[in-house]
């Protein structure tokens, strides 16, 4: 049995990635602060799914240790929850920048630490870091995102340093740079702009490339979007 970890999975992104990772054969240990959210995930997705409320910006990791116990080892961990405050950059206080930074930088971070063990257990483990197109450089930018593609930029740059650590580890580690989709952080960002791609479509992408992308490519980002630039 192969194992993934996901991270926002209560809705948008996460919630259809999850869903598509247990219909390609994984069982998937599901995160988000939401359980009833979690609870009709898990309605749908059936069996294969378990699923833990979890609080990134939290250190405490014991009860996710606890449920990692029993899998003793995951092959692919999914760091997909994230956090957008759309605020001008003059606007933006300490607090905005702490949250923005907390659940997209260093969440991951920690929860990469706590699963190094079970990651290398598998052998041939993967880890995705989903990031945008935002924190790309050299993307078009957009007024009102500058904590939160930086803090994706900062991701980005992490997947890079990651991969190069644990590059004899069996731990590939990369980036997705996803462009628009259709999502409520989406909605909540720009109001009335009808990207065109839904979550079902990108988390098929995501889960596919999460369970084969790593024999290809370590500490890559790789923008994931149609448009040009
Ligand atoms: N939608 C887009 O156009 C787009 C474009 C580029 C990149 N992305 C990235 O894709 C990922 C998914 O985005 P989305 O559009 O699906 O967002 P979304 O609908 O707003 O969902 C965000 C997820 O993150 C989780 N989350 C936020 N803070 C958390 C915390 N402190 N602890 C645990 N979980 C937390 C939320 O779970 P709970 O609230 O239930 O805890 C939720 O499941 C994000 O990393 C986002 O930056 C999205």
């Amino acid at each position: 049995m192969k194992y993934a970890v996901i991270t926002g999975a209560s809705r948008g992104i996460g919630f259809d990635t999850a869903l598509q990772m247990v219909q390609n054969g994984y069982h998937v240990l599901a995160l988000s602060r939401n359980e009833d959210a979690l609870r009709q995930l898990k309605e749908k997705a059936g069996d294969e799914l378990d699923y833990l409320k979890y609080d990134l910006t939290k250190t405490d990791c014991r009860p996710l240790i606890e449920k990692l116990e029993v899998y003793r080892k995951v092959d692919v961990l999914i760091n997909n929850a994230g956090l957008l405050i759309n605020k001008a950059f003059q606007e933006l206080t300490m607090e905005d920048w702490d949250a923005v930074f907390d659940v997209n930088l260093l969440g991951p971070a920690r929860l990469i630490q706590q699963l190094r063990p079970y990651l290398e257990a598998s052998g041939a483990a993967h880890i995705v870091n989903i990031g945008s197109m935002g924190g790309f450089q050299g993307s078009s930018k957009f007024p009102g995102l500058a904590a939160y593609s930086a803090s994706k930029a900062a991701l980005a740059n992490l997947t890079e340093c990651i991969a190069e650590e644990w590059k004899d580890k069996g731990i590939a580690c990369n980036c997705l740079a996803l462009g628009a989709v259709q999502t409520e952080m989406l909605a909540a960002a720009f109001p009335g702009f009808e990207p065109p791609m839904t979550s079902t479509q990108m988390g098929a992408y995501i889960a596919h490339f999460a369970a084969n992308a790593h024999h290809f490519y370590n500490g890559k980002v790789l923008p994931v979007s149609a448009s040009t630039p």
